[in-house]
């Protein structure tokens, strides 16, 4: 039997936060969740604030990953960050194929090569799928999560375990407040688990669900057996309302 899956609850910040402001809200977070002892926590601050985040962090448990990553390791790619840059600057991961990166234009080879030079950089990859409100109504929701975990692990190999993580977030439950039931997220997660185990172990993968996870509504979604943390958008912005969701998570 494998060991049992450390839960992860991580805050994507997308474009919220100045650095000063990370820094005042890591040394509040930091404050709040103390040890988090069993699980991992994790904040995900733009990269012009990923600095100030990692300073703010030092000697707390908690991580700072980054947003996205770029596959290659320097060149001529305006506007991107490389693996190495983002670890210079503090980050100990990176989310990849975010589904509001994707609707920017990042393809499934992209995510792909990202989620491989993340992993071979020794950053912690979390891995985002999920299908739209379109998808799902078709009845298309397992083919669509299917192809898309199979694409974004089309470069993975069994070694790699233990520094990919999957977010299940279907695309109509981001922001919109309208939670996936925790029936809707096991379903979702068990397929993500059963498809990566192609590759990875899938007993041993961690698996998160997210979209408009809040503290009423977290624990009973991280209760479901295939789900093993969230991954937190717009309830990460204020401490208080993550930390409450971390203990949810304890
Ligand atoms: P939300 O975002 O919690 O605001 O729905 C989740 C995400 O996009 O990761």
């Amino acid at each position: 039997m494998s060991a049992p899956r450390r839960p992860l609850v991580a805050g994507n910040w997308k474009m919220h936060k100045t650095a000063g402001e990370a820094r005042d809200a890591c040394a509040a977070l930091a404050a709040l969740v103390g040890g988090a002892p069993g699980i991992d926590v994790a904040v995900c601050p733009p990269f012009t604030a990923l600095q100030a985040a990692s300073e703010a962090l030092a000697g707390s448990p908690i991580a700072v990953y980054a947003q996205n990553v770029h596959e290659a390791d320097q060149g001529a790619h305006t506007g991107e960050i490389s693996a190495a840059m983002l670890r210079d600057a503090g980050a100990a991961g990176a989310l990849v194929g975010h589904s509001e990166r994707r609707a920017a234009g990042d393809t499934d080879d992209q995510v792909a090569a990202r989620v491989r030079a993340g992993i071979d950089a020794g950053l912690l990859i979390v891995m985002c799928c999920g299908e739209s409100l379109d998808t799902r109504r078709a009845g298309d929701t397992q083919a669509w999560v299917t192809r898309q975990v199979r694409a974004g692990l089309s470069q993975a190999t069994a070694a790699d375990v233990d520094r990919l993580v999957i977010a299940y977030e279907p695309i109509w439950a981001i922001g919109t407040g309208e939670t996936a039931t925790p029936e809707q997220a096991q379903e979702a997660c068990a397929i993500v688990r059963a498809v990566a185990g192609e590759v990875v172990d899938g007993q041993a993968l961690r698996v998160l669900y997210g979209g408009s996870v809040n503290p009423a509504n977290a624990a009973e979604l991280m209760a479901c057996p295939d789900v093993d943390g969230a991954l937190v958008g717009g309830a990460s912005l204020d401490p208080e309302s993550f930390a409450a969701i971390v203990a949810a998570a304890s």
